[in-house]
C-alpha cells in the first residue's frame, strides 16, 4: 500500500501544487480543507487531481482532524487564516488552535505519524536584520508613523538613530509584528517543541512571497502580483506604495512544493526551521515592470507615496540553510509571472474584486497616505 500524506489546506495554492508533487512521487494524498470563502467559491477547485482523497473539514475542529488523520504517515499543515484585516482572534483560533488540535489528536490517539511540516512565513522577521556602520547588526522595530507621513521610508538604527542597510534574514531571528506573524511564529514553536516532547519529527518552513498559478484572486492578503495584474489588465496604473524601492523575495510555488516534500522526507530537517525563498530580491516597482512587460502594456510605473500601516520595508531571506539539504530554487521570477498570467487569463476575472478589497482596507485604516500626497 502507498504511503499516505495528509495536506491540510490542500485545495489552496501551495497545497494543491504540493499534492501534485506528492502524487508524482508515488504517495497517496488526502486533503483536509474547509473551502474557505476567502479563497474558494464554495466548491472543490477543478485543478485538483482526481486521485486526491478530499475531506471537507476545519482544522479548528478536532473531530475533523481525527477523520483526516486516520491511516496517515505524514502531514503537511498549510491551512491558515491569512488577512491584513484586524481580526486578531481569527488568527489565534484557526492558526494557533488548528495546530494545537493537530498535535493534540496525534498525541491523545497515539497515531503513528512520522513527520509534520508546518507552513510559516517570512513575516515572522518583522522589519528584519539590518546593519549599522556604528552599532553592527540591529533589528529595528516598526517605522514610526511620523516618519512614514513625511515619506521617510527606511527604518533607523534603534541605537544611534543613524542610517542602516538591510541584510538577508537568517533563521536565528524572529520579531513577529502582527497577528498573522504572531500566529505563524506560535505555529513554529508548537511544531518544534510539541514535536520534540512527543517524539513527532517536525519542521517549520518560513516561505517568502509565493508566486505561480492557482493563487486565489479573492484573497486580500495575496499580494502585489495579483493586484498589479488585475490593475494592469483593467487599464489602470499599478498602485505602488511608498517609493517602490521596497525589496521583496518572490519564490515559485513549485519550488515551495519541493521544499515541503524535502522537509517531509529528510530526517536532517527534523526539529528545524528553514527559510524558503528565491535567493533573489526585486523592488516592487521592478515587479510591476516585469508584469507589464509580460502583459505587453506600457503603463506609468510611478510610486504613489501612500503606505500601509505596519508594512515591512525590505524582506529578503537567506536560503543557505535549506540549500545545505540539497534543495535549490529552480524557477525564475520571469517564469513565475508567466505561469501566473497564463492562469489569470484562464480565469473569469474583473477589477471589481480588487476595488472592493482596497475600499475595505481604506475604511479599516489599513491603507494610509503621506500628509502631502493626494490618495490615488
Ligand atoms: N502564499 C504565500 O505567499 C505564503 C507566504 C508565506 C506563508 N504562506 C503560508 O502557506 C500556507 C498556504 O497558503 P496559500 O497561499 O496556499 O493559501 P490558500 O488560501 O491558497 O490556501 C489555504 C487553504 O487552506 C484552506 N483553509 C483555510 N482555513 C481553513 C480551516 N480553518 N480549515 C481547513 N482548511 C482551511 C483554504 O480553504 C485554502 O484552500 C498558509 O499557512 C500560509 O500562511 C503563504
Amino acid at each position: 500500500m502507498k504511503t499516505r500524506v495528509l495536506v491540510s489546506g490542500g485545495a489552496g495554492f501551495i497545497g494543491s501544487h504540493t499534492a501534485d508533487l506528492l502524487l508524482k512521487k508515488g504517495y497517496s494524498v488526502r486533503i483536509l480543507d474547509n473551502l474557505s470563502p476567502k479563497t474558494h467559491n464554495g466548491k472543490w477547485p477543478e485543478y485538483l487531481d482526481k486521485r486526491i482523497e478530499k475531506i471537507k473539514g476545519d482544522v479548528w475542529n478536532k473531530n475533523d482532524w481525527k477523520k483526516a488523520l486516520d491511516g496517515i504517515s505524514y502531514v503537511i499543515h498549510l491551512a491558515a487564516w491569512m488577512d491584513l484585516m484586524p481580526e486578531f482572534s481569527k488568527f489565534t483560533s484557526i492558526n494557533i488552535t488548528g495546530t494545537a488540535n493537530l498535535y493534540e489528536v496525534i498525541v491523545s490517539q497515539q497515531l503513528p505519524v512520522k513527520k509534520i511540516v508546518v507552513a510559516s512565513s517570512q513575516f515572522v522577521y518583522g522589519q528584519g536584520k539590518w546593519k549599522c556602520s556604528k552599532d553592527g547588526i540591529v533589528y529595528p522595530k516598526d517605522r514610526p508613523e511620523s516618519d512614514l507621513e513625511k515619506g521617510i521610508w527606511d527604518p533607523k538604527c534603534p541605537k544611534c538613530k543613524g542610517k542602516i542597510a538591510s541584510l538577508p534574514n537568517t533563521e536565528d531571528h524572529n520579531d513577529p509584528p502582527n497577528a498573522y506573524a504572531i500566529s505563524k511564529y506560535t505555529q513554529e514553536l508548537m511544531a518544534i517543541n510539541f514535536g520534540r516532547l512527543h517524539d513527532i519529527p517536525s519542521t517549520a518552513l518560513r516561505y517568502s512571497i509565493v508566486h505561480g498559478a492557482r493563487q486565489s484572486f479573492k484573497n486580500v492578503y495575496s499580494g502585489a502580483l495579483r493586484i498589479f495584474t488585475l490593475q494592469l489588465a483593467s487599464g489602470e496604473n499599478p498602485t505602488i506604495f511608498e517609493d517602490g524601492a521596497q525589496i521583496r523575495d518572490y519564490v515559485s510555488v513549485l519550488d515551495v512544493a519541493s521544499a515541503n516534500v524535502l522537509a517531509m522526507e529528510s530526517s536532517k530537517a527534523d526539529y528545524e526551521v528553514f527559510n524558503v525563498g528565491s535567493g533573489k530580491g526585486y523592488s516592487v516597482s521592478d515587479l510591476a515592470k516585469q508584469i507589464s512587460n509580460q502583459l505587453g502594456i506600457k503603463p506609468e510605473i510611478k510610486p504613489n507615496s501612500s503606505y500601509r500601516a505596519g508594512d515591512i520595508r525590505h524582506a529578503f531571506s537567506d536560503i543557505k540553510k535549506l540549500k545545505s539539504l540539497g534543495w535549490k530554487p529552480e524557477y525564475s521570477e520571469k517564469e513565475n509571472i508567466a505561469q501566473f498570467i497564463k492562469w489569470f487569463k484562464s480565469q473569469d476575472m474583473n477589477a471589481t474584486i480588487l476595488k472592493k478589497t482596497q475600499l475595505k482596507m481604506s475604511k479599516l485604516g489599513v491603507l494610509k497616505s503621506t500628509k502631502n500626497t493626494a490618495q490615488p
